[in-house]
């Protein structure tokens, strides 16, 4: 016996945003631009990076050798940013990124690297030198835009997974199936069980007279995960690698969705973005569409059918999407109209109820028949 699982479902939500390319070195507030040999160049100006990464914010600059017979001496460097109307001090001395950020500048070149990075860490960050000369301040403007931006699992409340038991073996034409909850018996006797993603309990089934052969007890599937490869840093025109795991058996189809398009954008378990584009994705993680295979039919109570009491009949059949049932009673070769859907209640059950009865399991990619079962009412 095994299980298998019929659908988990998960939303992540991804956002990678738009990279370009332009490199800039303008305005100083007190030194004429750039061709007087003052410049700030930034490696890249818009990087995005996911929460609690690290990033690394680079620079080159230039300046005068000399002016007026004056060497030209760099006397002060820091990074800066301007943020909800606060004043731009030194990012060493922000109590926002205390512990957070470091400087590692060399001649002419200076890197910033803000490690744990926060949402609220979004912002144009700016380079500034000051120099011993005459009003030799300069800013390398516009500086460059980090995005930081959060990867998110969002469940659905009513997300749920089916379980289903599969017999290896062949056994009886309807088998009836017995489901255990963490080692009690239940009263379910379907072929398949629905549980909540968040279910923790241990589940196991046999099917029913061979309850010697129970399947190994397991947990519902864990709701899938998204990573991202690179997980730091994206730069202009990296591609990113999107990966969606979870361990189903059989192997899980994935396909991935953009945000409020009900069109799949990829699938499969990796879902590589080439270009700058600004996506939020969802992952779901579905197992292959399959139509519905010959349904079985169960009667409760089992054994002889007196006339007057109650009576189930039960359709069940595998598929993917979940089959729809339909009840045939038939007289001679005589097929009545359909008579319910899934279970057949017979509240009362009449000896005019005896008869032959099948049922049909359909959905979207096909149809099936179940034998037709005799029900012989009996006489009190
Ligand atoms: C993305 O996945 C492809 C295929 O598995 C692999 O060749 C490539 O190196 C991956 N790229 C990154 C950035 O992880
Ligand atoms: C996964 O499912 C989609 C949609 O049903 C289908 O187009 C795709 O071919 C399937 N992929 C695999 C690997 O089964
Ligand atoms: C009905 O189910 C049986 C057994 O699962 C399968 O072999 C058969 O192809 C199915 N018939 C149709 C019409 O799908
Ligand atoms: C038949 O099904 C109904 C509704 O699902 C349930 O209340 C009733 O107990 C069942 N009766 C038997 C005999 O299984
Ligand atoms: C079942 O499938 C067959 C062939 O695909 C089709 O001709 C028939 O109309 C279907 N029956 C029902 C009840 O949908």
């Amino acid at each position: 016996m095994y299980f298998s699982l019929v659908a988990g479902f998960s939303l992540h939500k991804v956002s990678l945003c738009c990279c370009d390319s332009v490199v800039s070195a303008v305005l100083c507030v007190t030194v004429v631009q750039g061709q007087d040999g003052w410049g700030v160049t930034y490696t890249s100006t818009k990087i995005c990076a996911f929460k609690g990464s690290t990033v690394d914010i680079h620079c080159t600059y230039t300046y005068p050798p000399r002016i007026n017979d004056q060497i030209t001496a760099v006397k002060e460097t820091y990074w800066f940013t301007k943020k909800r109307n606060k004043e731009p001090v030194d990012l060493r001395t922000d109590s926002d990124y205390t512990g957070r950020v470091q400087y590692h500048c060399a001649e002419n070149s200076c890197t910033l690297t803000i490690t744990d990075l926060r949402e609220s860490d979004s912002a144009e960050y700016k380079f500034r030198f000051i120099t011993n000369q005459d009003g030799g301040c300069f800013t390398g403007s516009p500086g460059v835009t980090v995005s930081v931006s959060d990867l998110q699992v969002r469940r659905r409340s009513s997300e749920q997974v089916e379980l289903r038991c599969h017999s290896s073996c062949n056994v009886a034409d309807h088998p009836s199936y017995v489901w255990y909850l963490n080692g009690q018996k239940m009263e379910e006797e379907r072929f398949s069980l629905r549980v909540s993603v968040n279910d923790h309990n241990r589940y196991s089934c046999a099917v029913k007279g061979h309850e010697d052969h129970c399947s190994p007890p397991v947990y519902p599937p864990k709701l899938p995960s998204v990573s991202v490869s690179p997980s730091g840093q994206i730069v202009e025109g990296s591609s990113v690698n999107l990966t969606c795991s979870s361990d189903a058996n059989p192997a899980a189809n994935y396909t991935w969705y953009k945000e409020n398009e009900d069109s799949p954008k990829a699938s499969g378990q990796i879902f590589t973005i080439t270009d700058c584009i600004c996506v939020y994705v969802s992952c779901l993680l579905m197992s292959p569409p399959d139509p519905p295979k010959l349904p079985s039919v169960s009667v409760s109570p089992s054994g002889q059918i007196v006339e007057g009491s109650s009576v189930n009949l039960t359709c069940s059949s595998d598929a993917n999407p979940a089959a729809k049932y339909t009840w045939y009673k038939t007289n001679g070769n005589l097929e009545l109209q359909p008579l319910s859907k899934e279970s057949l209640t017979f509240s009362s059950i009449q000896s005019s109820d005896s008869g032959d009865y099948h049922c049909t399991a359909e959905n979207e990619l096909g149809n099936n028949t179940s034998k037709s079962i005799s029900i012989d009412v009996t006489c009190e």
